[in-house]
């Protein structure tokens, strides 16, 4: 029984120490100490030993259990440590390596200048409206006193979705869709894209505006020069020319287009302002009673006026950039610019 035991003890020994992982290790101390180990089985088997044999037996199985279950427990900790090492070597990081770098991203230059036209805006009391880029006809044209058939609507030229739908051609049918939803008074401008059948150099098939109207009583033609000369001073400086040029909108009666100095040659004539030394940046008017009337204003008791500005002609004249089409090319060294 002595050398039993011993010989049990010996062969889980080497195998503990052979074990390379803490599961098959538990196995093995299954195998000897567990319910059904060999150990166990000598324990339970000493009630036919004889009566002087049974303390010896008894005392010498109890030591090789616990210098086995000392032995597992060692093995067990240096498998850990041997683990953690392997961990170490594979999963290291090399601080000394360059960290991943984020791109840094900026805001478009005509995001830019939107935002700055607002902010202009916003100081002056208007709020900020949006709008649909797919209109209704009616916003587009109807309520904005264009009907069908009538000669203005060649003013824009149009990209038609379908016979009652449009890609608005500019930022004025917002105007309808908010005078439609406030009573006045009313002070908002909304920006936005816009579309129209138009390309070169300072025209494009798809661009910006941003609208502007205020209504209220007693509103004059006299208010709407002065915010807009306000504006131009407040966005372009004091020093630069501006020229109101009466125009055209069946939309606003009397109307104006301003423009301002050509920036980029200074007014002395080049291809951008077609020789002409001013660059148009607005269209403008007090807003046609035919409009309030769409949108149920009382023409007799209220006035108003209104305004719609090309972004990239603003955003152009800014940074004395000669061709409009640059700001929607996405070419990085023009874009890093800004
Ligand atoms: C209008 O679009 C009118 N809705 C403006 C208006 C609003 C008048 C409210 C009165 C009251 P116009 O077609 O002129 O007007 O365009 C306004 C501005 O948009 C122009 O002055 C110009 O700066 C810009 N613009 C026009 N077409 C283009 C284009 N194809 N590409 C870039 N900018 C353009
Ligand atoms: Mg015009």
């Amino acid at each position: 029984m002595k050398d039993k035991l011993n010989k049990i003890e010996e062969v889980a020994l080497q195998e503990a120490a052979g074990a390379v992982s803490e599961i098959e290790l538990q196995q093995i101390r299954a195998r000897y100490l567990g319910k059904k180990g060999e150990i166990t089985a000598v324990m339970k088997g000493m009630g036919q030993l004889s009566a002087e044999e049974r303390p010896l037996v008894g005392a010498l199985a109890n030591q090789v259990k616990d210098r086995l279950e000392e032995a597992f427990a060692k093995r067990q900790v240096a498998l850990r440590k041997e683990l953690m090492h392997q961990k170490l070597a594979t999963e290291r990081i090399d601080v000394t390596l360059p960290g991943r770098r984020q791109m840094p991203g900026s805001k478009h230059p005509i995001t830019q200048v939107t935002e700055e036209i607002v902010e202009i805006f916003a100081a002056l009391g208007f709020g900020v409206a949006e709008g649909p880029e797919i209109e209704k006809d009616f916003y587009n044209f109807e309520a904005l006193n264009i009907p069908r058939d009538h000669p203005a609507r060649d003013m824009q030229d149009t990209f038609y979705v379908s016979e009652d739908i449009v890609l608005r051609t500019h930022t004025s049918p917002v105007q309808i869709r908010t005078m439609l939803k406030h009573q006045p008074p009313v002070r908002v401008v909304a920006p936005g894209t816009v579309y129209r059948r138009d390309s070169d150099l300072t025209h494009s098939p798809m661009f910006h505006q941003i609208e502007g109207f205020l209504v209220d009583k007693k509103v004059t033609f006299g208010d709407l020069k002065g915010i807009l000369t306000t504006f131009v001073n407040q966005c372009f400086g004091k020093n630069i020319d501006v020229r109101f040029r009466p125009s055209f909108f069946p939309f606003t009666e009397p109307s104006a287009e301003v423009d301002i100095q050509c920036v980029i040659c200074g007014g002395s004539g080049c291809r951008v302002c077609s020789q002409t030394g001013w660059l148009e940046i607005l269209g403008s008017g007090m807003i046609d009673p035919e409009v309030f009337k769409s949108v149920d204003y009382d023409p007799e008791v209220y006035s108003g006026f209104a305004f719609g500005m090309g972004i990239e002609r603003i955003a152009m004249l800014k940074y004395g950039v000669n061709d409009l089409r640059l700001f929607f090319e996405n070419d990085m060294r023009f874009l890093r610019q800004f």
